[in-house]
């Protein structure tokens, strides 16, 4: 049986922690959430962590954080979205499973990240539309090295389905 691990990447509000919780429930996979582990780590929530050490600090607790899972099996690992711009933590996760990038509409990120805004540093800006889709512009080739799915128009279910033929779904 493959034990591999899914990793979901993509832009905030995307859907990666919804989906891959559920996505793990159903395969019996652990689920990880990369931000969730690093809160609990320096007992800070992302956004404190910014203001008070810079998100240089949070980028490398992310690297550190991808060394470790990069140990494990039959994981899936939500990453925050900012973690694939680094091409060393691409490697590694590869060589553990399979990347999958979710994307949604800019409506519908928009719609999902203004329910915790507070949540995302980078999005703390007068105009965080404006913010949103310059980041969409400047990542949207890291994100395109892998396959994609959107999570804009279909229920969960069909996404989880989607993402398990996508990961090559012998595991359910
Ligand atoms: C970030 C995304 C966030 C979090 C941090 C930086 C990014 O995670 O890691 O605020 O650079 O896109 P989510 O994608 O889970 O919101």
């Amino acid at each position: 049986m493959d034990r591999s691990n899914i990793i979901l990447t993509g832009f905030m509000g995307t859907g990666k922690t919804t989906l891959g919780r559920l996505l793990a429930k159903r395969i019996g996979y652990k689920f990880i959430d990369t931000d969730a582990l690093i809160e609990e780590q320096v007992n800070q929530t992302i956004t404190t962590l910014f203001q008070t050490q810079g998100e240089d600090v949070f980028r490398k607790l992310e690297a550190e954080l991808v060394e470790n899972l990069a140990q494990k099996e039959e994981l899936v690992i939500a990453t925050g979205g900012g973690l694939v711009l680094n091409s060393k933590n691409v490697e590694i996760l590869q060589k553990t499973g399979q990347i999958i990038c979710l994307t949604a509409t800019l409506e519908d990120i928009i719609k999902r990240v203004s329910k915790q805004k507070n949540a995302r540093p980078l999005l703390q800006e007068d105009n965080p539309e404006i913010k949103i889709t310059e980041l969409l512009r400047q990542r949207r080739a890291v994100y395109q090295q892998f396959p994609q799915i959107s999570t804009s128009g279909s229920s969960l279910e069909i996404l989880v389905d989607e993402i398990l033929i996508l990961a090559d779904g012998s595991r359910d």
